[in-house]
């Protein structure tokens, strides 16, 4: 990840500047987290976590929570709007802020290493690595290969553009860039996909396009590294 991307994050977040932060759980999320049947008490990592409620969702459903977030814009945020009261200490490069079972690490997502996150049991990405330039994604998947164990599952939600898939049938479909990135270590389940047409809030004279909501169930199958 380049300082200049890190430094637009930091920017967003001190400007307020975050539409991507969703005011209520992700109802996809809700619906199809349970049937990865997890056990309660298991660790769930959360990278490029923001401030998102479905951290709360996640702990409420008996989880460890463990998100990962750059800006600690952000990560103040999150506990101070949800009342919570959290514990902070330094980690080598992060600072770990703790409430209960929820915890977030406040520094670079490429900077961790196993040792600072732990055991982590499954992975739940909203708008991670769907936030990176396409150029790193690659690195990003690289990078959740060197901090998860290879059985971990990965639950991953991704709104794409069903004009940008060349056939209907594609748009329907496992994301080619998905495939290209996850296949050599993950078997892809495409669990659902709803289709919404939706209109550019910035330019709302344009015609709607549709959008393929989609909930990906991934699971490691490569040997322990
Ligand atoms: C599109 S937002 C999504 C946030 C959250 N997943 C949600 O659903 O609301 C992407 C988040 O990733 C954070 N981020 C970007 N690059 C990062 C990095 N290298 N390490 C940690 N966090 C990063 C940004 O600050 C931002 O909060």
């Amino acid at each position: 990840m380049s300082d200049r991307d890190n430094q637009l994050w930091l920017r967003l977040w001190r400007e307020r500047r975050t539409a991507f932060h969703q005011q209520a759980v992700n109802p996809l999320l809700s619906r199809f987290w349970p049937s990865l049947e997890l056990a309660q008490g298991s660790r769930v990592f959360v990278p490029l976590c923001g401030k998102s409620l479905d951290m709360l969702w996640l702990a409420k459903q008996g989880h460890e929570v463990i998100g990962v977030e750059l800006s600690p814009v952000a990560v103040k945020a999150f506990f101070r709007e949800n009342h919570l009261q959290p514990v902070k200490r330094r980690q080598g490069p992060f600072t770990l802020w703790q409430h209960g079972r929820l915890a977030i690490l406040c520094g670079d997502y490429f900077a961790l290493t196993r040792a600072d996150l732990g055991q982590i049991d499954s992975v739940y990405d909203r708008a991670a690595l769907t936030a990176l330039p396409q150029a790193i994604r690659t690195g990003y998947v690289a990078q959740l290969r060197l901090l998860l164990p290879s059985a971990s599952p990965v639950f991953l939600l991704t709104i794409e553009d069903a004009e940008e898939h060349a056939s209907l049938q594609q748009a329907l479909g496992v994301d080619p860039e998905l495939q290209a990135l996850y296949a050599a270590d993950f078997d892809i389940d495409l669990a659902h996909v709803e289709s919404l047409f939706e209109t550019d809030p910035h330019a709302p004279e344009q015609p709607a396009r549709r959008a393929e909501y989609k909930v990906y169930r991934l699971s490691g199958r490569t040997q322990e590294h």
